[in-house]
């Protein structure tokens, strides 16, 4: 089982960026313990800040992968190319968000992945991704 953690634009500063709401824990610390965890997954992980780079990668696995777990982070709420690539590719792709977008400012409401994807994950903090991970374990 191969699956990658795809992770958009400022969520290379988890651990040091609004920890009110994002947590303290650097994204690093916290995928080398869910590798440890799930051993049986080829777990993989991209961060990009740069939109053109994230739907590359999503072309480039997205026919060979069993799964892609998406933050698409801001881009989620603003951006048609990204949508597109997840309804272009083969993948399953589950989207994730750390906060519950849902309880935020209004433009955080809207997602042009969510149509597209598999199913989502939110508001359960870093824990969202690891409970991401689990669906693709879990037989449907
Ligand atoms: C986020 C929520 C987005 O609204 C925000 O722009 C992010 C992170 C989350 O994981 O909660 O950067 O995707």
């Amino acid at each position: 089982m191969k699956i990658i953690i795809i992770n958009g634009p400022n969520l290379n500063l988890l651990g040091k960026r609004e920890t009110d709401v994002y947590g303290d824990q650097s994204f690093q610390d916290f995928f080398t313990e869910l590798q440890f965890k799930y051993k049986e997954v080829e777990l993989e992980q991209f961060q990009s800040n740069i939109e053109g780079e994230l739907i590359d990668k999503l072309q480039e696995v997205g026919y060979e992968y069993d799964g892609i777990i998406l933050n698409a982070a801001a881009y989620t709420h603003t951006s048609v190319g990204i949508g597109d690539a997840v309804k272009a590719i083969e993948t399953p792709v589950v989207e994730v968000h750390i906060s519950n977008t849902f309880s935020r400012e209004d433009f955080r409401h809207k997602s042009y992945i969510s149509p597209n994807a598999q199913g989502i994950v939110l508001g359960f903090g870093l824990q969202s991704y690891e409970l991401a991970v689990q669906s693709f374990l879990t037989d449907k």
